[in-house]
């Protein structure tokens, strides 16, 4: 796995200025052929992330490059097959864009979005005790990425149009010694 680092920029937290920037990135990114089963276009995905209250939308940097999208959403984790809405983030519309996938990006970015999620239960006082996704059963790197970031695998989910699903979960860290 590469040693390439990722950083998070939240897009809602961006001004105008730099919002439209990295939007401008994002509308540059590709999937590789076939993958569009398994995630929406990328500048849509980022401008319905903006538009609703619920949503997170992230832009994966890496190297100085923009390198992938996600979005962390509350109160949606029953999409994913869990069992409740309130106590996941769910995080969905992950993407690592074409040029930059298997150098382990991925893989760090999911983690990423797990400490990005952390921290905005504790802003928030909102309880949310992990992130829940659902990866599509036929998605190798998907499912890869996941474990390697530390996902549990939590069971199939057959919802949603896509055919079946793993649910996978990752609890937050227990807080350190206070
Ligand atoms: C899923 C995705 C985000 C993974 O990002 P990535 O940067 O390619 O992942 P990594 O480099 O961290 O690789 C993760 C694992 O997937 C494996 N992998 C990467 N590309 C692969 C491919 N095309 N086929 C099979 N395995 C692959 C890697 O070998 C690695 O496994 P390993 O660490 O056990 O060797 C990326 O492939 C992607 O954007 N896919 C399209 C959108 C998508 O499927 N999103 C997830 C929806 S739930």
């Amino acid at each position: 796995m590469g040693t390439d680092w990722v950083w998070l920029i939240s897009l809602r937290d961006l001004d105008a200025d730099a919002r439209a920037i990295q939007l401008g990135a994002i509308a540059d990114m590709s999937l590789l052929p076939g993958q569009e089963r398994f995630v929406g276009e990328p500048l849509r995905m980022a401008l319905a992330g903006l538009a609703d209250e619920s949503r997170w939308p992230y832009m994966v940097e890496s190297g100085g490059d923009a390198a992938g999208l996600l979005t962390l959403q509350a109160g949606a984790a029953g999409l994913a097959g869990w069992p409740d809405d309130w106590s996941a983030w769910l995080l969905r519309g992950f993407l690592i864009d074409s040029r930059h996938q298997g150098k382990g990006l991925g893989t760090r970015a999911a983690a990423a979005a797990v400490e990005a999620a952390r921290k905005l239960t504790a802003r928030h006082q909102s309880g949310e005790s992990g992130v829940v996704l659902s990866v599509n059963e036929e998605n190798p790197s998907g499912l890869a990425a996941y474990r390697r970031a530390g996902f549990i695998d939590a069971g199939r989910y057959l919802g949603g149009d896509a055919g079946p699903q793993r649910t996978m979960f990752h609890a937050f860290a227990p807080a350190g010694p206070s």
